[in-house]
């Protein structure tokens, strides 16, 4: 058996032994075929790695990329290789600013980290067709740990920043907290992060202090409290069940409870190596399933309802293979909307227990 980190599991991988989240929940247990669905639920929890069989077991493939046509489309638009060319230039200037930071004791300049993802959301105001989330979902580099997603994160939080009404100095915080929030990552050695197997313990222990290392990188620079705390506290959940306080809904700072809705939602949302990015109505299914209480209640209510609604009236298929328009978002289901699949017929997904939408096509 072997230790594979989460973001190189493949379906078909059996788990040698129950996987537990830090705070000793069982996610599933030992002698599981992984499914592209206990792989997401994987990221969903934060669990960094797990010990799998050396055999794979044939029955599950790779599953098809689901909503390739629309990923693939999305691809090819002027916008987006735009997007793509901008992205990799800013993000090159992020990496050697965040190496500065951590390895030569440099100063924190916020403005000019801001400069970088502000250049990215001005090229990106005007007529897009595609939502600014799914342009970040199609272009991460696999072997990336760090900085893609760190540059995600700030985008996202810019823009959640932006559905909450917050001030423009919170705008600037919230963007600032999630480009710095992985920061104590790099304090961590790269091998040890992408280490394909045989992790000793300790070594686990590191990636997960890596919230602890990011306060100590941030406390002693000049930054924005907020920006300190949510390097520390993006890893706490609101029932508790977080790490490495432990702490509950008032006591973990706004900022940080922010940034742990985009950095989970990038997480599970990611392309990985076998298949493009996840549908975003089974992401928004997953937080409803696994625990809402687990988030700041406003929060994330305003962040899934914003995420559903912009899949309004795009074409989606169901798991029954029907397609049909989203015309209708359930505030109480919103992974389960309203479809019309024909002149006059509407399926309504809160309704139908074994329906779910599969792809956006
Ligand atoms: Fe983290
Ligand atoms: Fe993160």
């Amino acid at each position: 058996m072997k230790r594979v980190l989460t973001q190189n599991l493949v379906p078909g991988m059996i788990t040698a032994e129950d996987v537990y989240t830090y705070s000793d929940q069982l996610v599933i247990g030992k002698g599981t075929v992984l499914t592209d669905t206990t792989i997401t639920k994987l990221s969903y929890y934060s669990i960094l790695s797990v010990m799998v069989e050396d055999k794979i077991s044939r029955s599950f493939g790779a599953p098809e990329d689901a909503s390739s046509s629309y990923n693939e489309r999305l691809r090819k638009t002027p916008e987006f290789i735009k997007f793509k060319a901008d992205f990799e230039k800013e993000t090159e200037h992020f990496r050697e600013s965040l190496n500065d930071i951590v390895t030569k004791n440099g100063p924190v300049d916020s403005d000019a980290l801001l400069t970088g993802v502000y250049n990215l959301m001005s090229g990106q105001t005007g007529n897009g067709t595609y939502p600014i989330f799914e342009m970040l979902q199609n272009m991460r580099s696999y072997d990336d740990v760090t900085y893609v997603h760190s540059m995600n994160v700030a985008l996202i939080n810019n823009i959640f920043a932006r559905w909450l009404h917050m001030s423009e100095d919170d705008i600037r915080t919230a963007t600032l907290c999630g480009m710095l929030h992985d920061v104590g990552k790099l304090a961590v050695s790269s091998e040890i992060i992408k280490k394909p197997s045989k992790l000793t313990e300790s070594e686990f222990a590191m990636i997960k202090e890596h919230s602890t290392s990011g306060y100590r990188i941030l406390r002693s620079r000049n930054v924005d409290e907020h920006i300190i705390n949510a390097a520390l506290m993006h890893h706490e959940r609101c029932d508790g069940s977080g790490y490495p306080l432990g702490i509950t809904l008032n006591k973990i700072d706004p900022f940080a409870r922010m940034t742990a809705i985009s950095d989970v939602y990038d997480a599970t949302t990611s392309a990985r190596t076998y298949r493009g990015p996840l549908c975003p109505f089974t992401v928004v299914g997953l937080f409803e399933n696994e625990g809402l209480q687990k988030y700041d209640p406003g929060f994330i209510m305003t962040f899934l309802e914003n995420i559903v609604s912009t899949y309004l009236l795009n074409t989606v298929r169901l798991s029954n293979g029907v397609t049909g328009q989203v015309v209708y978002i359930n505030r109480n289901k919103l992974s389960k909307p309203t479809i019309q699949c024909g002149e006059n017929k509407f399926i309504d997904l809160s309704r139908e227990n074994d329906l779910e939408i599969e792809a956006i096509i």
